[in-house]
């Protein structure tokens, strides 16, 4: 699409310009894949990929009532990630039509009974069942064997997931099938989070400052795929089985008798599921679920009706991609109407100022719900949302509830505009927008309470200090008491630790308890020291590439302040690390620049030891500490897989070529960074020849 719309950030999009942008983003999103999984031969590279559908997601989540039914979103895992190798499905994997009514469940049924020729007296038994919000995988069984496990992606060719799943409990996912299972087996469900899970699972996420997940199914495809299946593990994820691929016997002559032996072969199934005998029967179930959806706690969007005799489901065959045999029988998007009575403003670790909206407490799909969402400003605005509005509240993805629309009649009189506070609610500091960004932020920094409060949490999480024992609640009081103020406070609570045993809830044993972790920590990688200062932008990636490059803490901070001059050899240094760039630099240096900081830096190298950054076991790898730069093509591998290899050799990847570089790696239409090389006398190798020197 032309460039306009998609350099504008998300939060400056008018509904008008998202709807827009979706559009030309499904289209051009499936163009992509159809390049990628029907002809092999991809445009674009993996990550200009996932910008794509980063973007369509962002805006969606935006504007959840323009998600529009044919989003790449909805067809969870379609995106090539780097990293995972693809698997064509033996037998494709189906999606469902829909049905909305009534109406289209009787036609679903006479459509049958005409294609098949059956009068009105025979039965049509139907399988119902709850469409469990998920993402579809594809488990591969040789001789009772697992040996292979898929996501969907596009039907025709998923994701190698395998190592992945296998961290998954024998409970929920059978490794060995008993001897009465076909030599080879395909068994196809539901892979998901529960809502209680997913709810803890984005607590712990937002105490570490991870990644906060939109729904359980984002988090499940998230999960899923991870590069590292160590982070699977502690994911919790169970898999309901409802289908099958490839098999080398029947395992059936009916879907329901097909459930019983995915249940007999230890896989769990849907336990609402039921055999019904007529359309009345459908809809009665249907009605049923509906009205146990906000009890269950997992994710449906809906009921699947299956045709159960297995010589008719192969008779009626597929349409394009969905079975004739089956319908998604859809529940309307859960929505209800309260008041607005207040809105308050949260202040986050890094100052942003989020407006939360006070609900009359409401129940929605089951849930009560009395506080949503508003996002920023632009959002308030945009859709004129004022306080004593009445307000149309919706659980999008089924848990997080935001404010979507105002009901415009019911607006009581007087009610004016909201003017989003120009002052932070904690400090008092000036709070500011800067061009380009949709967050407001509290200019307070280090003197603003609720973002030290904050950091402090960041700081103790378990990505970064992880000090058992502290958690969000205790920090919240030892700040307000006095106690921490400051990160290094952390560590000096062994001086006060009569204090701490003498407080309510604590004691003896529990306050020597936390003393002892503390001790645990005292020592520390620089990777995650650096990651814990919760400088903004400076995730836990950003914060390991910042590791490697300096290796000690003191270059590390040198080189921060150094960074200061712009254009100076640490600037260039710092914007040349592959992943680093101007603008996180910019934070870095920022963050470097404030006395205060510096202070507080001071003082925790004071208390604890923070280790020199070590390579990972590569030693005696040809590549071992140089610094490469890949540029151009390059054909057998992608740009983020070659990246990734040479890092794990002990490489150092950078974004451009200097006199520090080792070896540029030239594929096809290498550039600019090539002939820069060539100017500077640095070793140029081919993909061929680089592959060679890492060995393969
Ligand atoms: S049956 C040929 N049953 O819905 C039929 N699908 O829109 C294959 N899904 O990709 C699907 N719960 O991810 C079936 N009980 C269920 C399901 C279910 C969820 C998902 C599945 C599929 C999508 C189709």
């Amino acid at each position: 699409m032309s460039g306009g719309l998609r350099d504008l950030p998300v939060d400056m999009l008018t509904s008008e310009e998202a709807e827009a942008e979706l559009a030309a983003l499904v289209a051009e999103i499936g163009a992509h894949d159809e390049h990628y999984y029907q002809n092999d031969t991809p445009v674009i590279t993996d990550a200009e990929y996932d910008a794509l559908r980063l973007r369509n997601e962002a805006i969606e989540i935006r504007f959840p009532l323009l998600v529009r039914p044919d989003s790449p979103t909805r067809r969870v895992g379609a995106a090539p990630a780097a990293g995972f190798a693809k698997v064509t499905h033996a037998r494709p994997m189906l999606s469902l039509g829909n049905a909305f009514d009534e109406e289209d469940v009787r036609e679903f049924i006479a459509r049958i009974r005409r294609f098949l020729g059956l009068t009105e007296e025979q039965a049509i038994d139907i399988v119902a069942e709850p469409k469990i919000d998920g993402l579809s995988i594809s488990l591969r069984y040789e001789k009772g064997r697992l040996v292979q496990g898929a996501t969907r992606g596009d039907g025709a060719t998923g994701e190698d997931v395998t190592t992945n799943l296998m961290t998954m409990p024998d409970s929920e996912l059978p490794k060995k099938l008993a001897d009465d299972a076909p030599d080879i087996l395909e068994v196809r469900g539901e892979v998901y989070m529960s809502k209680s899970e997913f709810l803890a699972l984005n607590t712990r996420q937002e105490e570490k400052g991870a990644k906060i997940f939109a729904n359980p199914r984002n988090a499940a495809a998230g999960s899923l795929r991870q590069k590292d299946s160590s982070v699977t593990a502690r994911r919790p994820l169970h898999f309901f089985a409802y289908a099958w691929g490839e098999a080398s016997d029947p395992i059936a002559q009916t879907q329901w008798e097909a459930i019983r032996r995915f249940e007999g072969w230890g896989f769990k199934v849907n336990p609402l599921a039921r055999l019904c005998a007529d359309v009345e029967g459908l809809l009665s179930l249907y009605a049923e679920v509906a009205a146990n959806r906000g009890r269950l706690d997992y994710d449906i969007d809906g009921v699947v009706y299956k045709v159960n005799r297995l010589d008719w489901q192969e008779r009626l065959g597929q349409v394009s991609r969905a079975p004739r045999w089956a319908i998604a029988h859809k529940f309307p998007a859960e929505k209800a109407i309260t008041v607005l009575k207040a809105i308050s403003i949260q202040v986050g670790r890094t100052g942003v100022l989020t407006p939360v909206a006070d609900l009359e407490p409401v129940t929605v799909g089951g849930v009560v719900v009395s506080r949503a969402t508003l996002h920023n400003a632009d959002y308030i605005r945009d859709k004129d949302i004022r306080i004593g509005d009445t307000v149309v509240v919706q659980r999008a993805g089924d848990v997080i509830p935001q404010v979507v629309e105002v009901v415009a009649d019911k607006r009581p009189q007087g009610a004016a505009p909201f003017a989003f506070p120009d002052r932070c609610p904690v400090c008092d500091s000036h709070a500011q927008r800067e061009d380009g960004e949709a967050a407001t932020r509290c200019t307070g920094g280090l003197i603003c309470e609720a973002q030290m409060v904050e950091r402090l949490k960041h700081f103790v999480s378990r990505d970064a200090f992880d000090i058992e024992g502290l958690g969000g609640k205790h920090i919240d009081t030892f700040h307000e008491e006095g106690l921490i103020k400051t990160p290094a406070d952390i560590f000096r609570l062994r001086e006060r630790r009569d204090e701490i045993a003498g407080r309510e809830g604590w004691g003896e044993k529990s306050a020597d308890n936390l003393l002892r972790a503390l001790e645990e920590r005292r020592s520390i990688s620089l990777d995650r020291f650096i990651y814990a200062l919760g400088i903004r932008q400076v995730g836990r990636a950003t914060a390991r590439l910042l590791a490697k490059q300096y290796m000690t803490y003191d270059a590390w901070a040198r080189g921060m302040r150094d960074a200061a001059i712009h254009g100076g050899e640490a600037y260039e240094e710092l914007i040349n690390i592959d992943g680093v760039g101007p603008s996180v630099a910019g934070d870095l240096i920022a963050f470097m620049a404030e006395p205060h900081n510096r202070d507080v830096l001071d003082q925790l190298v004071r208390e604890v030891a923070v280790e020199d950054f070590e390579a990972p076991a590569a030693s005696g790898s040809p590549v071992d500490g140089r610094t490469v730069v890949f540029t151009g093509t390059l054909e057998t591998i992608t740009r983020n897989e070659a990246k990734a290899r040479a890092e794990t050799m002990g490489a150092k990847v950078s974004g451009s070529v200097s006199g520090r570089t080792d070896y540029v790696v030239a594929g096809a239409d290498a550039g600019s960074k090539l002939k820069k090389a060539q100017e500077l006398g640095v070793t140029v190798l081919s993909e061929e020849e680089w592959l060679n020197l890492i060995g393969g």
